[in-house]
């Protein structure tokens, strides 16, 4: 700086003080490292004043460029990086760095008056190296108070935060920030899962810049809430040896471990499936029993249990059997005990059926109290029929059939039938005795022994020898015993139109003589009328 300018400024510092005209625009202005700035005047300068640049950086002051109506004069401290534009008097710092940061003044010396103004420059870092970080590598939901410092590197940093697109903001109490210069921290007392369910993401910036921090997550630990067991309302029984199973469930991070009791006895199992599988081989189950399971997380050291289901394992019913008498049961002679049993499983329920409807105790018919058994002391040809032992419980049902065979019979025989009938006539006659077994059937005429061992006796063309009494004998092989029936067949000889036999024997003696009146009367005629002889 020559002497001259020195003086100059000198004396600016008093007078230019006396017109407090803004002459420059309000800062700060801002400008980034490497860059350049221009400061522009509010003033229109005239061709013949004298526009004078300086710098301060606080303690002391140095001209940087004048501009006089004879040319633009830099200092050589600005030598090739300052320069005034010769028609507006604005001057522009190229290659800016951090030390150029300061008070620039102008003083523009007119005829007869001195303006001046000053402006604040600042030379800003690029704002980089923005990150977060935690003071904690993992947290624990309502224990951990947590603290992210977001970082950057740049000169006059504002920070902001947002979880994912939305701001983070400060709520007074658990959520606060703590600014600095070149960091931010966000303090979260007793974090919750959702506070940095994120990515979140750190912002600084500046007038100039702004940059923002890669994603960041820290993981919070929970839980275990709300444990339970589905099914919730198991039904009373559940048969046993299926695929039955419990399954406990709760919200956890990291994923809870499970404990399983029977009332309060553990069971040995792991993970959130209890199969029946389990509870059976632990030999649990046989009697109605809470089950209830244990949710625990290793990190959060906390546990919870589900509420309690019930029920009890009921084996099915397998092989139900029906025992009933080995030898031949007679009717009117013979009792018969039949029982019922299944191989396995809890029979709660039996039911008898005869012939598919419930079977009825009587005074020859004994339902034992437990109903596994009916003893009929005395058989009767009706307790013949189809008997079904139903056995039941809450898991199964399962029936066995008998057939019960009671020998009886042959009751009374009875032969259906024309009584009379027409010659060539087609005559059927049926012969029924109810027997167990069937009975044989024999067919007599007059006493004598046909060939016909069937019920029906059939005569496809009857001729009066065929008339008499027929007798059917029913014989049980098995019972020893006989019953027969006796029944009259005529054959008659003509059409009966209700005429007596006396009024039909005329009529047919009246029919021989026309007859051999007409057969005389043809004999006649023939011997009075010449036959033409054909040759
Ligand atoms: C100086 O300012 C004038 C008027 O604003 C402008 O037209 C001219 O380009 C400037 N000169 C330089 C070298 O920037
Ligand atoms: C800054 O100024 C220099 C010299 O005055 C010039 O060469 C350069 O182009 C300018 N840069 C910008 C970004 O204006
Ligand atoms: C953060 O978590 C989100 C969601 O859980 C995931 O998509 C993202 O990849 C994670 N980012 C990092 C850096 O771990
Ligand atoms: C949670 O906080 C309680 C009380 O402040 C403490 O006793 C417990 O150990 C903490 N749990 C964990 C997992 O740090
Ligand atoms: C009937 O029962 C008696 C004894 O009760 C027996 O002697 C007789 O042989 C039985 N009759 C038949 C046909 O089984
Ligand atoms: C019928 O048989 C069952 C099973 O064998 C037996 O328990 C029951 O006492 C018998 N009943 C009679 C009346 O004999
Ligand atoms: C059977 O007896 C009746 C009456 O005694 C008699 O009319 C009939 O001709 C006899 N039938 C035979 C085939 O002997």
């Amino acid at each position: 700086m020559d002497l001259f300018d020195f003086l100059l400024l000198f004396l600016l510092s008093f007078t230019g003080s006396c017109f407090a005209q803004s002459v420059l625009p309000p800062g700060p202005k801002d400008a980034a490292v490497g860059q350049n700035v221009t400061l522009n005047l509010l003033y229109v300068t005239k061709p013949d004043d004298i526009t004078v640049w300086s710098y301060s950086n606080g303690a002391t002051a140095t001209n940087v460029a004048t501009l006089r109506p004879t040319g633009v004069q830099v200092n050589a401290a600005y030598k090739g990086r300052a320069s005034v534009n010769t028609t507006n008097g604005y001057l522009t710092l190229a290659s800016l760095t951090a030390k150029d940061s300061g008070e620039y003044s102008v003083s523009i010396i007119g005829d007869g008056d001195t303006l001046t103004g000053e402006i604040k420059v600042r030379v800003l870092d690029p704002v980089s190296n923005v990150v977060i970080k935690s003071d904690l590598p993992e947290a624990i939901e309502q224990n951990s108070t947590v603290v992210l410092t977001c970082s950057a590197s740049g000169s006059f940093l504002k920070f902001s935060w947002t979880n994912i697109t939305s701001p983070i903001v400060a709520d007074g109490t658990r959520l606060t920030f703590t600014d600095t210069d070149n960091s931010s921290k966000l303090t979260i007392k007793d974090v919750l899962r959702s506070d940095l369910m994120g990515p979140i993401f750190c912002k600084a910036e500046n007038s100039l810049q702004s940059a923002q921090s890669p994603a960041f997550n820290l993981t919070v630990y929970y839980g275990p809430d709300n444990v339970f067991i589905t099914p919730l309302k198991p039904t009373e029984y559940i048969e046993s040896k299926t695929d039955f199973n419990l399954t406990c469930s709760t919200t956890s991070s990291p994923p809870a471990t499970f404990t399983w009791f029977h009332n309060t006895t553990p069971i040995k199992a792991t993970g959130p499936i209890l199969t029946l599988k389990t509870i059976e081989e632990q030999g649990f189950g046989k009697r109605i029993g809470d089950y209830s399971c244990r949710a625990q997380n290793a990190k959060t050291s906390r546990m919870a249990s589900s509420a309690a289901v019930r029920f009890t394992v009921m084996e099915p019913i397998s092989g139900a059997k029906i025992t009933y008498p080995s030898g031949v049961l007679i009717a009117g002679n013979s009792s018969a005990n039949l029982s019922c049993q299944a191989m396995s499983g809890n029979v709660t329920e039996i039911t008898w059926l005869k012939d598919d409807k419930p079977l009825v105790s009587g005074p020859l018919v004994v339902i034992s109290s437990d109903k596994s058994s009916v003893f009929i002391s005395l058989l009767k040809k009706e307790d013949n029929g189809l008997y079904t032992c139903r056995l039941r419980n809450a898991v199964s049902k399962k029936e066995d059939f008998y057939k019960m065979v009671v020998i009886y019979g042959p009751e009374p025989a009875k032969v259906e039938g024309d009584n009379q009938a027409q010659l060539d006539q087609r005559v059927v006659l049926t012969c029924a005795a109810a027997s167990i077994p069937p009975a044989n059937i024999t067919w007599k005429l007059n006493g004598t022994v046909l060939n016909t061992k069937t019920n029906e006796f059939i005569i496809e063309n009857a001729l009066y020898k065929d008339s008499g009494t027929y007798t059917c004998e029913a014989y049980n092989a098995v019972t020893g015993r006989t019953t027969t029936y006796s029944h009259v067949l005529m054959v008659k000889e003509e059409i009966d139109n209700g005429l007596s036999d006396g009024a039909i024997a005329g009529i047919v003696i009246a029919c021989l003589v026309a007859l051999a009146a007409s057969i005389a009367l043809i004999f006649y005629c023939r011997q009075k009328v010449p036959v033409e002889s054909p040759y």
